[in-house]
């Protein structure tokens, strides 16, 4: 079955859900091409995504997704934080900015009890999770209302350990693809596969449908991928550049820019490792920095060295994610986007 059967909608292809760089209106205009538009809710307080979502259903009445991550909150480790910021202090001196005066903080929430509450009065058609899954009980509640439960793999192990705890899909998640990798069995980054090596092997594995992501730019792609026998199309880097996204000035002239083609995973912007286009602090401290504190806490000491940067139009110190491929990158709208991708299905 591919999943637009599975999902009810016209073509099997899910916009990736970006946190930070995109809300409802990217996620409206995917759908109302009859693919899936997904809202992610990573960076989203419950009330901010409540709004988004009444915004979604103003625009289109077509099935979304809405996305969330899933990990474990680490305890604060003021040591850890307190030596990163040592290591970035030259960085603070250089903007000018009081190293004093840097709040801590988490920087991405998992889904909760309140997020559950907010989203069950939308019951959108789908619900996907990043690094791994909720409690039990929050799927049973999730699944409970209507939705169906996607959720990401980078492994085989991490495929099989989905469908044993009943997701309706699976994303693979090759290595090419941009921001955060979905890994949650292990953080060994050796086990991380591209997607023409992890599709067809998941595919195999597992009985439920495969969404393939990581790497796919174009129509030709989206065919390659169904030809390894994905059941559909997971596109994230592709629509950065849509009218529809908020993706930042600097973050747009970076993709558009020859830099585009150095991609990296780093862990230096979260905690966690995700793949972004190479800027100074990640050649200068990274790309993988053990130093950093544990996701999601390392976002914290970045912030504001982000903020004072971007004001000056630099890029020096923000995540850029990108995908390997930036190819497919187009300034149209997203239903554009769509149509053209929709031409290999
Ligand atoms: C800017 C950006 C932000 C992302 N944020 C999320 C997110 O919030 N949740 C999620 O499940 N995946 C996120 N991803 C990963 C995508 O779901 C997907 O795996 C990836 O975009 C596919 O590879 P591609 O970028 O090569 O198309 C993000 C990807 C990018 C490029």
């Amino acid at each position: 079955m591919n999943i637009a059967q599975l999902l009810d909608i016209e073509l099997p292809i899910i916009q990736a859900p970006m946190a930070g760089v995109q809300a409802g209106a990217l996620a409206a205009a995917v759908s109302g091409a009859g693919a899936l538009g997904s809202l992610p809710c990573a960076l989203l307080t419950p009330e901010a995504m409540t709004k988004e979502l009444a915004l979604i259903r103003s625009l289109t009445d077509k099935p979304f997704n809405v996305n969330f991550f899933c990990h474990a909150e680490p305890p604060p480790d003021a040591a850890r934080e307190a030596a990163w910021r040592r290591e970035l202090a030259p960085y603070y001196e250089e903007l000018g900015i009081d190293a004093d005066k840097i709040p801590t903080g988490p920087g991405r929430a998992p889904f909760s009890a309140a997020a559950a509450d907010a989203l069950e009065p939308f019951r959108p058609a789908v619900v996907s999770f990043h690094f791994g899954l909720p409690s039990r009980e929050l799927v049973e509640r999730v699944k409970g209302w209507g939705s169906k439960v996607i959720a990401c793999a980078t492994t085989l192990d991490e495929a099989r350990w989905l469908e044993e705890r009943g997701v309706d899909a699976i994303v693979a998640q090759g290595v090419e693809a941009g921001g955060h990798r979905g890994n949650f069995l292990s953080a060994d980054l050796t086990t991380q596969a591209g997607t023409f090596a992890l599709v067809p092997q998941v595919a195999r594995a597992v009985r439920v449908p495969v969404i393939a992501a990581g790497g796919i730019a174009d129509a030709r792609g989206v065919a390659a991928a169904m030809e390894l026998g994905a059941a559909g199309v997971q596109v994230g880097t592709a629509y950065l550049l849509c009218a529809e996204a908020t993706t930042s000035v600097v973050h747009r002239a970076a993709l558009k820019s020859e830099a585009a083609r150095h991609t990296a995973l780093t862990n230096l912007f979260t905690g966690r490792p995700a793949r972004g286009i190479v800027n100074r602090v990640i050649r200068e401290r990274g790309p993988i920095n053990p130093r950093a504190p544990e996701f999601p806490l390392a976002t914290g000491a970045m912030a504001p060295l982000r903020a004072r940067a971007e004001a000056q139009g630099s890029g020096d110190f923000s995540p850029l994610w990108s995908g390997q491929n930036a190819s497919g990158c187009r300034e149209v709208p997203a239903a554009e986007l769509t149509r053209q991708l929709a031409q290999g299905v």
